[in-house]
């Protein structure tokens, strides 16, 4: 078992609801107000960490509000106390010079609660409608290489020279330097293999997509006996699900049947999306094997149930080396109080046994 007692977070609904865009009982909120409010509760109730995922434009249809990750992330480290707050970042968007430095400032304003999420892409019209254009799977993992590697040194307070094929960079400083740790964390999602070494080489934690158990083991076996640079600690763990639970398995169930309907009117939407999608983006492939709601994974992790089911299956994911469980559910609110109310005293009585 790993030595880290677990660690729970919730998606920011950036755009919108996770597993159905059209539900009654949750209509469609990307907004500012939504969000503030629902990581204030998160904070409030025992929550440890907020991922806030990045797309300039909305992912699932360009004319649906999104929330900024960054904006929202600075004002949210004004406004908490004591919850992580991890904004993802595709590098193509930001000079390296320029992101280290909001980085900087955002974990200036949390007073050492900041992280990023190194994310590759795979919304072709967020890069190609603005002109950056959308480089090949690998090429965008080589270019992350370098500008995370330029992000780290900065971030580290480090007078930084780098000259790579990306970026020239010459005796850079930025003031004031981290007073909190050595840097902020930095997370990277993604599970190919450029992905792999590169959180092996440059990340402290790596965010795995929901699947089964089975399959997340030997996911972490593979990354997790990666050489590490001198002087860093072991690799981390992170989890992506999306969560239904409930008094019993039967109404668990029943929601996630209720939910599937839900999602289905959303198909001609994802139909005509899916023209967008990085064909080589390995998440993509791994969703396509079995039927699930939510994003990166979402129920394929199997934590639908019981609260004594989910908290079953959380124990069992820790115990074989998840640290942090990055949460989604639907309707949002009412089941993140559930879980913190039922699921998370569970977990750590069954850890404790
Ligand atoms: C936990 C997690 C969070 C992610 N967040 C974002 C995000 O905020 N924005 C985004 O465009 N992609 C996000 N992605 C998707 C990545 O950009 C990328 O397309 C995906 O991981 C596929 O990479 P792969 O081929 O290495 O699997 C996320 C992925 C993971 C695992």
């Amino acid at each position: 078992m790993p030595a880290n007692s677990p660690r729970f977070g919730v998606w920011a609904l950036v755009h919108g609801s996770r597993a159905a865009l059209q539900d009654p009982a949750e209509p469609y909120d990307a907004s500012w107000a939504r969000n503030k409010a629902l990581v204030l509760e998160a904070e409030r109730l025992g929550y440890d960490s907020v991922l806030v995922a990045q797309h300039t434009i909305n992912p699932h249809d360009p004319q649906l509000d999104q929330l900024e990750a960054w904006t929202a992330s600075a004002a949210l480290a004004a406004l908490t106390d004591r919850i992580e707050i991890i904004a993802a970042i595709k590098p193509y968007l930001y000079h390296p010079v320029v992101l280290a430095k909001m980085a900087q400032q955002i974990e200036h304003i949390s007073g050492g609660r900041f992280a990023i999420n190194l994310v590759n892409a795979w919304n072709r019209p967020e890069l190609e409608r603005a002109g950056i254009g959308f480089a090949e799977h690998d090429a965008r993992y080589a270019y992350g290489r370098e500008w995370i590697t330029v992000v780290d040194s900065l971030l580290r307070g480090q007078t930084t020279r780098f000259h790579g094929e990306h970026f020239q960079i010459d005796d850079y400083a930025l003031r004031p330097a981290d007073p909190f740790r050595a840097r902020p964390r930095i997370y990277v999602g993604g599970e190919s293999e450029p992905a792999r070494q590169l959180v092996a080489d440059k990340g402290d934690v790596w965010f795995v997509n929901g699947q089964p158990i089975e399959d997340v083991e030997k996911l972490l076996a593979d990354v997790g006996s990666r050489a590490r640079p001198a002087g860093q600690p072991p690799l981390r763990f992170g989890l992506s699900a999306f969560v239904i639970a409930r008094e019993t398995d039967g109404e668990a169930d029943a929601h996630l049947a209720h939910l599937f309907a839900l999602a289905a009117q959303d198909k001609p939407l994802r139909e005509r999306q899916k023209v967008n999608i990085d064909p080589n983006a390995v998440m993509f492939q791994t969703f396509a094997q079995s039927p699930r709601v939510g994003s990166n994974g979402g129920t394929a992790a199997g934590l639908v149930g019981s609260y004594d089911t989910v908290a079953r299956r959380i124990a069992a994911f820790h115990r074989v080396g998840i640290e942090l469980f990055m949460l989604q559910f639907q309707p949002f609110e009412a089941d993140m109080r559930a879980f913190a109310e039922h699921v998370i005293p569970r977990v750590r009585k069954l850890l404790a046994e």
